[in-house]
């Protein structure tokens, strides 16, 4: 519910358990006034102190106020070089040179339903409003609008920021974040999500500490090593308690996450594309759109805020063609035989799996071009066919006869310089004038800024998803850019690349998803190194992390659970020893962290024994009899990483079915008794645990579950529980 008092002059948005409120002040500066658990109907403004400050600057329009200051206030979205020496949102470079931003209030509007961003990622939907608040800074001749998106039954308000050159010369924008937030306080913890290449999302929580912390990422993706999700909370908040906040922001590319604890012990949180090389030019007429980012408020803990993301995210994010249907289990060629396969060899892998009930065979890297290693043949998108003679029209067909659909594996950004593209046109790849670029895994990146180049590349790829029914794709980026300016653009709009390159990714994604309607788009980036907001809106799920170690999983996967639902995390079953750490595990474990993902194989299943192999059947209709669990369950996270063993739940919807999944540590010799104490059960109901005996759902919550105890390296348990009739 959007609410604009008049007299007070505030906007006032309700959601069903959050209160999100600004007003505009006496000098028309918008002020934010509160953000918590919901609250009647009133002007916050009394929660906005005001006191003269020294060297903290006063609007010239206060006159003689010297109490009202940008530097000391809450502001709605900050200016920069006016008075307000904190995290800015905004800074122009205006024709006189001064890179200044200050805004006034100058209207609004409210709209029915959600807004849409063009070319950008958005939440979408029914049972949402809009309102959009006008800003304007006189000297730049630009107007501000402020877009909010409230799903009030979510508890989500989306942001999003568009600027608009009103005036007659032409404008530079520096700066132009997609969230600010300010806080009267920052007793606060913040907490991140940051890592590397095979070790993606793993949680960082630490008190905010004067100054400004942040994360973010120049490398042209949102990265492996910060992910462009953050939380504020209460100090002492926890899974079940404590006031949280959550911000996530719905970009792939560079991004910048700053929280700003100041002087005064306010806190400010700035979301945005990252200003490291971003200056775009804004003829008179034409507008910016910054990206989108989304805030979650929960007075309930850690996990009421995920769940909350959850929801919002499975049902107004993701465009899945497979919406509320069961996804195919996979069996993926990469981990099985790198470049190395024939066809008689990928229909062996093919047959096994399909014995065993695996439902989609996905061709990995290696089946185009010349392509025998990782140094040639990207951007060479027609089949290899000395190595897969015949093509794809030969191998699909037998495919089909054992009963499998068919996916595949590109990486449309890329270009090795060993290629007929890349030979073709050598200026398509960015580089910078003079400089030989840096290689990253032996390739260069292409300027997907530019129209003719994604034209050119899209073009192939539609050729090869029309050669044959495809049922699923797999969209790789396996490097960082660097060397990143385009042939395409003068010299005073480099700084326009990165973010072009983005849309540009998008632009292609959303044409493969308009032509293939049916066609299920997974994400991936060397596994997790772009798994964010904005690339679920066209790949409703994303191959988690390249690290398909179970145990190393449970750390990567609890730290993506903070904000992205288990339904969009890519999870495969590998072999073992794993071939990224070389650790051995049990099929068991290695099944149940993967099943709560998106569920597949990634091995060679005709090594498998005899017995390996009615595991992974009875595995295989483990997932499939409750996928609806697993993808559409209300999520919780039962312990942390730091105990014995990694435990977590989800719960339907109608709380009469749960789902139990701990997976161990290493072996431990006298180990104490332990019992586990699940969450999110009905009080009322009685439950029966794996088809034996039965508790009572306030028992299973409140004393818990006795634990067997557990043998070896990595035990697991899955507890299937479902309520019984009285
Ligand atoms: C990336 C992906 C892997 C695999 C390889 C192929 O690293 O994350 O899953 O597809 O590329 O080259």
């Amino acid at each position: 519910m959007i609410r604009y008092d008049e007299v007070c002059g505030t906007f006032t948005l309700h959601t069903r358990h959050t209160t999100y409120q600004m007003k505009v002040s006496e000098y028309g500066v918008l002020l934010h006034t509160y953000y918590g658990p919901r609250v009647r109907d009133c002007d916050l403004s009394c929660l906005v102190q005001r006191k003269e400050r020294s060297f903290s600057p006063n609007p010239h329009e206060a006159g003689g106020d010297r109490s009202f200051s940008l530097d000391v206030m809450p502001q709605e979205y900050s200016t920069c070089g006016v008075g307000d020496f904190r995290l800015s949102s905004l800074e122009f470079e205006l024709p006189c040179g001064s890179r200044t931003a200050d805004l006034r209030y100058a209207g609004f509007r409210q709209e029915a339903g959600k807004y849409a961003l063009e070319g950008l990622p958005a939440f979408y939907g029914e049972g949402a409003e809009t309102l959009v608040v006008t800003l304007e800074d006189a000297a730049a001749g630009a107007a501000v609008e402020l877009y909010y998106g409230v799903f009030a039954e979510y508890d989500l308000i989306t942001r999003a920021v568009r600027v608009v050159n009103r005036g007659s010369e032409t404008l530079g924008l520096c700066r132009c974040a997609s969230l600010c937030l300010d806080f009267t306080r920052s007793d606060m913890d913040l907490i991140t999500f940051d890592g590397k290449h095979t070790t993606e999302r793993c949680l960082s929580r630490a008190p905010l500490r004067p100054g400004v912390q942040s994360v973010g990422s120049i490398r042209g993706a949102s990265s492996h090593q910060h992910n462009p999700f953050v939380v504020l909370c209460d100090r002492d908040a926890g899974e079940d308690r404590g006031l949280c906040y959550g911000a996530m922001l719905l970009y792939s590319g560079n991004f910048e996450a700053a929280a700003e604890r100041d002087q005064f012990e306010s806190c400010r949180l700035v979301m945005g594309i990252h200003p490291y090389h971003f200056r775009w030019t804004l003829a008179p007429g034409e507008s910016f759109t910054a990206p989108e980012a989304a805030l979650i408020c929960s007075s309930d803990g850690l996990g009421e805020m995920s769940r909350r993301f959850h929801r919002a995210i499975r049902e107004h994010l993701l465009r899945d063609p497979g919406q509320g249907r069961r996804k195919p289990v996979l069996i993926n060629n990469w981990e099985a035989t790198y470049f190395d396969f024939t066809t008689e060899k990928l229909l062996a892998i093919a047959g096994e799996a399909a014995a065993l009930g695996v439902e989609l065979f996905v061709l990995d890297d290696g089946w185009f071009g010349v392509r025998n290693d990782d140094n040639s043949g990207l951007g060479d998108w027609y089949v290899n066919t000395s190595k897969l003679p015949g093509g794809l029209e030969a191998l699909v067909p037998r495919l089909h006869d054992l009963g499998l659909s068919f996916g595949i594996w590109v990486e449309p950004e890329m270009v090795n310089e060993d290629s007929d593209l890349y030979r073709a046109h050598p200026d398509w790849a960015l580089r910078v004038p003079g400089r030989a670029p840096a290689r990253g895994r032996g390739q260069l990146v292409l300027d997907f800024s530019r129209r003719e180049v994604r034209d050119h590349v899209y073009a192939r790829l539609r050729e090869v998803l029309s050669s044959v029914p495809v049922r699923y794709v797999k969209w790789d980026m396996n490097r960082s850019l660097s060397d990143v300016w385009s042939a395409a653009l003068p010299a005073g709009r480099q700084g326009e690349v990165y973010h072009r390159f983005v849309l540009g990714v998008y632009e292609v994604l959303e044409r493969m998803r308009r032509d293939f309607p049916e066609l299920l788009i997974e994400g991936c980036c060397g596994g997790g190194g772009r798994f964010d907001g904005g690339m679920l809106y066209y790949a409703p799920q994303i191959w988690c992390s390249d690290n398909t170690d179970a145990i190393d999983r449970l750390a990567i996967q609890y730290g993506t659970s903070f904000c992205y639902p288990a339904c969009t995390m890519g999870s495969h079953v590998s072999a073992s020893p794993n071939e990224q750490n070389g650790r051995a595990t049990p099929l068991a474990a290695r099944a149940i962290a993967a099943m709560s993902g998106a569920f597949g194989y990634e091995m060679d299943l005709s090594r498998c024994t005899a017995e390996e192999k009615e595991e992974i059947r009875s595995q295989i209709r483990t997932y499939r009899d409750n996928w609806d669990l697993f993808h559409l369950g209300d999520y919780y996270r039962l312990t942390d990483l730091s105990g014995p063993f990694v435990a977590w739940e989800q719960v339907s919807r109608d709380k009469r079915r749960a789902v139990v999944s701990l997976v161990a540590g290493g072996a431990q010799a006298a180990p104490p008794f332990r019992t586990l104490r699940l969450k999110g059960l009905d009080q009322a109901l009685t439950y029966r645990v794996n088809g034996g005996d039965a508790a009572g759902g306030d028992v299973l919550m409140h004393a818990g579950v006795p634990l067997p105890p557990l043998w070896g390296d990595y035990q697991s348990l899955q507890l299937f529980l479902e309520a019984v009739e009285e």
